[in-house]
């Protein structure tokens, strides 16, 4: 196959940051996506509409044709009130962060199970949120995502009605949870279905390799990526692309995050070529995600891209400093289209 024809990407899980970061990095999404989702874990997080709204304009005024789907930040002091201004507003993701689970999040939920959050969940179900989770406890780094999973045994049988989303899922033992509860639904990242704990410690540490949730085993990686490859309904893809800059990454406390941004879709295509799938690629980049987030928009995007080879950049240059991409250096068998 010499072209591909990708119609209204979407990538269901995007850090955009603010300030110069949101600048300089906004652009390697919105060449090649419809939109995205984006997530409310900024300094000050965006934990009511005002916030979002005015987020959503920041966005919207670098770059008019891209469609940002908001997400609020789950709070305990959430409100029936705002909640439903966030949904008359068209904001209708919530995002639960377990308190101190990832960058930014000590504003996030310490115990979701607690009287109040369930009474949040009840309207948010009532009103037709959905509600996105970074699925990690606090235990044994492999095993957080799988401690989690009796949380969402317990929130889809609570709330049947509420579509309840397993971010960025790294375990394959997460799958059995997919595919038994009607409502549970997830969003897979392109590191966790190509890469491994070998990738980030096997030939010395590697911080750019380092994410939460942190990269898992073979077997982890392989059925991630039969998923995907097979365009699984219930699950559309999410780059959790989080850029830090160098200086943070290569801290004694370095940032968890990965810059996949640029070349995402060259690299999907790639992919799925390699696994002779990319009939499926389509429904795992857009269709899917249209379907079980219930989503239109007022504009449309084709992009086409060729079998020409293309060069990751080593660095882009931001705030005197440089944020790494995926791969930097790598060489990709296709490139944009852009005539
Ligand atoms: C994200 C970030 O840096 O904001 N980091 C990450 O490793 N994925 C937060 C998150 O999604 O966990
Ligand atoms: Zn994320």
């Amino acid at each position: 196959m010499e072209s591909i024809t990708l119609h209204n990407p979407l990538d269901m899980h995007l850090h955009l940051r603010e300030g110069e970061i949101l600048k300089t990095i906004l652009p390697y999404s919105t060449d090649t996506f419809l939109g995205a989702v984006v997530m409310p874990n900024l300094k000050q997080p965006i934990t009511d509409t005002r916030l979002a709204e005015a987020y959503y304009e920041t966005i919207k005024k670098i770059a008019n044709d891209f469609n940002p789907i908001m997400t609020i930040y789950l709070t305990n002091d959430l409100k029936k009130q705002d909640l439903q201004q966030a949904i008359s507003k068209g904001f209708k993701i919530l995002k639960l962060y377990p308190k101190g689970s990832t960058t930014n999040s000590s504003n996030g939920v310490e115990n979701i199970l607690d009287h109040k959050m369930q009474q949040i969940l009840e309207i948010a179900q009532d009103l037709g949120f959905i509600l996105s989770i970074h699925a990690e406890s606090s235990g044994f780094s492999l095993d957080r995502e799988y401690e989690f999973l009796k949380v969402f045994e317990y929130l889809s049988q609570t709330f049947p009605k509420l579509k309840i989303i397993l971010e960025h899922m790294s375990d394959h033992r997460s799958i059995k949870v997919l595919d038994s509860f009607e409502n549970i639904f997830a969003t897979l990242t392109l590191h966790h279905i190509t890469m491994d704990l070998d990738d980030l410690l096997g030939k010395g540490l590697n911080p750019h390799y380092f994410c939460k949730p942190i990269l898992k085993t073979k077997k982890d990686k392989e059925m991630l990526l039969n998923l995907a490859i097979t365009a699984h309904p219930k699950v559309s893809f999410g780059s959790d692309s989080a850029p830090h800059l160098l200086s943070t990454k290569l801290s004694s406390n370095a940032s968890a995050g990965i810059f996949s941004a640029p070349f995402l879709l060259e690299s999907l295509a790639e992919l799925f070529e390699k696994h002779n799938a990319l009939a499926n690629l389509q429904k795992f980049i857009s269709d899917n995600a249209f379907k079980n987030y219930n989503l239109s928009f007022k504009n449309q995007k084709t992009i086409v891209l060729k079998k020409q080879p293309c060069i990751i950049p080593e660095s882009i240059a931001c705030m005197d400093d440089k944020i790494i991409p995926l791969h930097a250096g790598k060489t990709l068998q296709w490139s944009l289209d852009k005539s």
